[in-house]
C-alpha cells in the first residue's frame, strides 16, 4: 500500500476542465490498459491503434513497458513489490493524460490482477479500458521478439512472467484480442470499433 506522506496540501482546480479539453480535442480521455504475456502483442498493437487514430486527427500516447522503465521507473526491478509500484505510477500517469483528454495506452505485462484492478479504480467508469492481448505461452515463446524467453528458459532472467513468475488473466477485460488467430489489422479493428462504440472517437 502506498501511504500519503505529505500533509498541507489542497488540491487546486483550474477553469479550464476535462471536458473542455475533450472538445479541443473531439475525443474523450482515456486509459486503454493492453494486458498480457510478453511477446503477445501488446506494445506492436498499442503503436498500431495509435497510428490509426492518428491519422483520423486523434491524439494518443503509448507509454511502454520498457521505455517507462528507462526513465520515471529506472528505480524498480521485477519482484512483486516493484511490479505493484510500477503499475501504480503508469496509473497514475495515465489518469494524468486522459485527464488532458489524451487517449493513453500502456503496454506493461501487468501480471497481478490487484493492480490491474487498482488502476482501474483510479478512473471514472468508462475511461478504462481492459484489453486481454491474449495469447498461448507457446506461441509466445516461439515468437520470443526480444529472446527473453530463451534466456529465462536457461535461468538467465528470474521472476520472467509466463516462466518462473505468475500471470493472472483478466476476468473480466473491456476487450480480448487474440494475437494467435487475428492479424494486426484485425486486432486494430476490433480495438477502433469498441473506441467508436463507446464514443471515444468518432466513427470513421
Ligand atoms: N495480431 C497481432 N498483434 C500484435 N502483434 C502480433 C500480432 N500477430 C503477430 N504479432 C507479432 O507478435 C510480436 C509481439 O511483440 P511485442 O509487441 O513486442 O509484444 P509485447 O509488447 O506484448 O511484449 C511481434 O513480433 C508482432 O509482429
Ligand atoms: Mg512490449
Amino acid at each position: 500500500m502506498t501511504i500519503q506522506k505529505a500533509t498541507n496540501i489542497t488540491w487546486h482546480e483550474g477553469n479550464i476542465t476535462r471536458e473542455d479539453r475533450e472538445r479541443l480535442l473531439q475525443q474523450k480521455g482515456a486509459v486503454l490498459w493492453f494486458t498480457g504475456l510478453s511477446g503477445s502483442g501488446k506494445s506492436t498493437l498499442a503503436l498500431a491503434v495509435e497510428e490509426r487514430l492518428f491519422e483520423r486527427g486523434h491524439l494518443c500516447f503509448v507509454l511502454d513497458g520498457d521505455n517507462i522503465r528507462h526513465g520515471l521507473n529506472k528505480n524498480l526491478g521485477f519482484s512483486p513489490e516493484d511490479r505493484e509500484e510500477n503499475i501504480r505510477r503508469i496509473g497514475e500517469v495515465g489518469k494524468l493524460f486522459s485527464d488532458a483528454g489524451v487517449i493513453a495506452m500502456t503496454a506493461f505485462i501487468s501480471p497481478y490482477r490487484q493492480d490491474r484492478d487498482k488502476a482501474r479504480s483510479l478512473l471514472a467508469e468508462g475511461s478504462f479500458v481492459e484489453i486481454y492481448v491474449q495469447v498461448p505461452l507457446e506461441v509466445a515463446e516461439q515468437r520470443d521478439p526480444k529472446g527473453l524467453y530463451k534466456k529465462a528458459r536457461a535461468g538467465e532472467i528470474k521472476e520472467f512472467t509466463g516462466i518462473s513468475a505468475p500471470y493472472e488473466e483478466p476476468r473480466s477485460p473491456e476487450i480480448v484480442v487474440n494475437t494467435g488467430e487475428l492479424d494486426l489489422e484485425q486486432s486494430v479493428d476490433k480495438v477502433i470499433r469498441y473506441l467508436e462504440d463507446r464514443d471515444i472517437v468518432r466513427k470513421a
